[in-house]
């Protein structure tokens, strides 16, 4: 597998990336052995990756007592569909129902919108070539480490969301969405979400979005004014990062 150079937009001072290329350094130089590796995974977290942890945490006990599948669209390299897969060793380790479904084209935005912004451009935000395959392998050891591993519970959906979407609620007419999580981060996509999922959603379900009210990614805001309207849910932001928010179905 080939690493691609760095297509993220981030908003650090100068500094910050030879600061962190030398944690990289420190990390992959890292002389803890393989038996204790996994164990200290922590050393590396800082307060933006830790309070991502934080946020899936946040929502995913807010779900618990809704009944539904857990749904990550826009996956990219799959962390959260990982944490979110750890969560539910924690808090329901035998809730065999509550699948944890991943989506992603793997080869980036598709296509980009006018209502986009101009920092987006097709083919952004790609994986490495048959990345789904590396994560269907992690996602398979993440299961291993809780309960009732004999149940895979977990899907990677691979494609244009706006065609997979609708396709997998056809072909599983049971689901119901209890914690879906937007991080498509464009227009069209978000909104055919919204909208193919609006039919699977209950009282209770809670929609998590990664870029509202972002000049960067206007998009999002978009879809969601037109779908569900900006005045209908107390839309809130998660208290320890900029940008990160939900609503909960009322
Ligand atoms: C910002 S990245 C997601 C990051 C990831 N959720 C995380 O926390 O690391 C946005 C992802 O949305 C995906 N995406 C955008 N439009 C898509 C579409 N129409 N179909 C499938 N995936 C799409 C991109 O491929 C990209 O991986």
């Amino acid at each position: 597998m080939t690493t691609p150079s760095s297509s993220i937009i981030t908003f650090g001072p100068a500094e910050e990336p030879d600061r962190r290329q030398q944690f990289i350094e420190l990390m992959r130089a890292c002389p803890i052995p393989d038996g204790e590796l996994l164990l200290n995974m922590g050393l590396f977290l800082t307060p933006q990756t830790l309070s991502r942890i934080l946020f899936m945490d946040f929502l995913y006990q807010k779900v618990l007592e809704v009944q539904g599948v857990v749904m990550e669209f826009g996956c990219r390299w799959g962390q959260n569909a990982s944490l979110l897969t750890a969560l539910r060793g924690i808090y329901e380790p035998f809730n065999r129902l509550r699948t944890v479904v991943a989506f992603d084209s793997f080869e980036g935005f598709p296509s980009v919108d006018v209502q986009d912004g101009a920092r987006m451009s097709q083919g952004g935000y790609a994986t490495t070539a048959g990345y789904e395959t590396y994560l269907d392998q992690v996602l398979r050891h993440q299961e291993q480490e809780a309960p009732l591993d004999h149940l895979r519970k977990y899907r990677i959906v691979k494609g244009d969301i706006c065609q997979t979407l609708p396709a997998y609620l056809a072909a599983h007419p049971e689901t119901m969405i209890a914690l879906a999580y937007f991080d498509l981060d464009l227009y069209a996509p978000t909104r055919a979400c919204l909208t193919a999922i609006r039919d699977r959603i209950t009282r209770g379900t809670v929609l998590g979005f990664d870029e509202l009210n972002d000049p960067v990614t206007p998009g999002e805001t978009l879809a969601l004014k037109e779908v569900l309207g900006l005045d209908r849910y107390a839309v809130r932001r998660y208290r320890y990062s900029a940008r990160t928010s939900y609503l909960v179905i009322e």
